[in-house]
């Protein structure tokens, strides 16, 4: 069994580095909508297809790949740790569902003002860009802790 017990540290370390670039991603992209509505709300249309660009790589390259990792990775640890059953696992995945409804929604804006579409106002835009960092406090918090 000793070397289930290692390969499962290992298996953390992975699942904490794409949690970092996950979240890198996560804070990122909310600021770039911010940027690309402000310029296409003043009809700086050069800027705007910049920001389409740099959306698109950031899901290609880091956002959708890292997803992925952290969801494999987690459901692979919550197997071999056997840690299905244990309350804290649970509220831990509602909370990352929640994140990756997140993640599909800022994606979905991304696709919306690359067409030219601005359905928020700057301001909700600014508040919504908060929703990550909350969401990472309580999972992190939920799979440290294990408050329950
Ligand atoms: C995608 C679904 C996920 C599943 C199924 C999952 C599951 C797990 C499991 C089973 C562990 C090992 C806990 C232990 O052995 O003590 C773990 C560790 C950890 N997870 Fe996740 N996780 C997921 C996503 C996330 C996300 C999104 C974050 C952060 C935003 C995160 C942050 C962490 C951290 C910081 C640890 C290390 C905790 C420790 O070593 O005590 N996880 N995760």
């Amino acid at each position: 069994m000793d070397w289930l017990a290692g390969a499962y540290l290992w298996i953390v370390a992975a699942h904490v580095i794409v949690v970092i670039f996950w979240m890198a991603g996560m804070f990122m992209l909310p600021r770039y909508l911010v940027y690309h509505q402000e310029a296409l709300a003043a009809g700086r249309a050069e800027e705007a297809a910049l920001w389409t660009l740099r959306e698109t790589k950031l899901r290609r390259i880091i956002l959708t790949p890292a997803m992925v990792a952290v969801w494999v990775l987690g459901l692979t640890l919550a197997t071999i740790g056997q840690h299905w059953g244990e309350g804290w696992l649970h509220a831990k995945l509602l909370f990352v569902l929640l994140l990756s409804g997140y993640h599909g929604w800022a994606v979905g804006y991304a696709r919306r003002l690359a067409r030219g579409e601005m359905r928020l106002t700057g301001r909700t835009l600014r508040m919504v860009n908060e929703v990550p960092a909350l969401m990472a406090i309580v999972i992190v918090v939920l799979a440290f802790v294990k408050p329950f």
